[in-house]
């Protein structure tokens, strides 16, 4: 089938019309992601919005599967063979939840989406970015979210907060050297996107964060 068909069948172009919205949380392991989603979540329910909670990798049958085989310690991944996997899920969870939640003018709340596979399999991992970019354009074109917070926050200590929660995963394993690179590579996507991509120093009080957050949003939907 002819790439444009493929992606007219997909309906992105009326993906991002409406009352909807598409917000995406980033940042490394421990960075405090999954519970600043939730809190942002619960104001904008209080603000009469409807939203919708998904994370990645996963967030659909499929995906949970694929996020399964992508963390399991232990399981020896080829990195083009993890990005595609990665890029998979993310086929379809777009397909699945996240464009039919914008199409209902749902407001999406993703914890991660396509700047981690940037800064892990990109500038962490060494993979060209102009390959990501090619996957990019192929899977999520016209449906980026139209804000990400990224949670900036110290290597040593995110990953030391996910060791005490028992969390260690494929990545968690990794040397404290390539989460550096993660971190950088994410501060590097919001140098060069700072529209859409707000840093706040998650190394505040969670209250603290959760406030600047709303602040943010605020801000963006006034
Ligand atoms: P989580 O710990 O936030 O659930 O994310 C799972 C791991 O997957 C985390 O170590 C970051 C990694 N990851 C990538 O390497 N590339 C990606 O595109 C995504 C979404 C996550």
């Amino acid at each position: 089938m002819p790439l444009r068909h493929f992606l007219f069948l997909r309906n992105y172009e009326t993906a991002m019309s409406g009352g909807n919205g598409f917000i995406s949380f980033e940042g490394i392991e421990g960075s405090g992601k999954s519970t600043q989603s939730r809190v942002l979540a619960e104001y904008l329910r209080s603000k009469g919005r409807q939203v919708v909670e998904t994370a990645e990798p996963g967030g659909t049958d499929t995906g949970s599967k694929i996020r399964k085989l992508l963390l399991e310690p232990g399981n020896v991944i080829d990195p083009l063979a993890e990005l595609l996997l990665y890029y998979a899920s993310r086929a379809q969870l777009l397909k699945e939840v996240i464009l039919p939640a914008l199409q209902n003018n749902q407001v999406v709340i993703t914890d991660r989406f396509t700047d981690s596979t940037v800064a892990y399999q990109g500038y962490a991992r060494g993979i060209d970015l102009n390959v990501i970019n090619t996957l990019n354009n192929l899977v999520v074109p016209d449906t980026m979210p139209q804000l990400t917070i990224l949670l900036d926050f110290d290597v040593e200590e995110g990953l030391s907060r996910n060791r005490k929660a028992m969390k260690e995963d494929r990545f968690e394993l990794e040397a404290v050297e390539f989460h550096r690179r993660v971190r950088n590579g994410f501060q590097k996507i919001a140098e060069q996107e700072p529209d859409r991509v707000k840093i706040v120093d998650a190394s505040q009080s969670p209250d603290a964060v959760s406030r600047r957050i709303i602040e943010i949003v605020d801000e963006l939907w006034h």
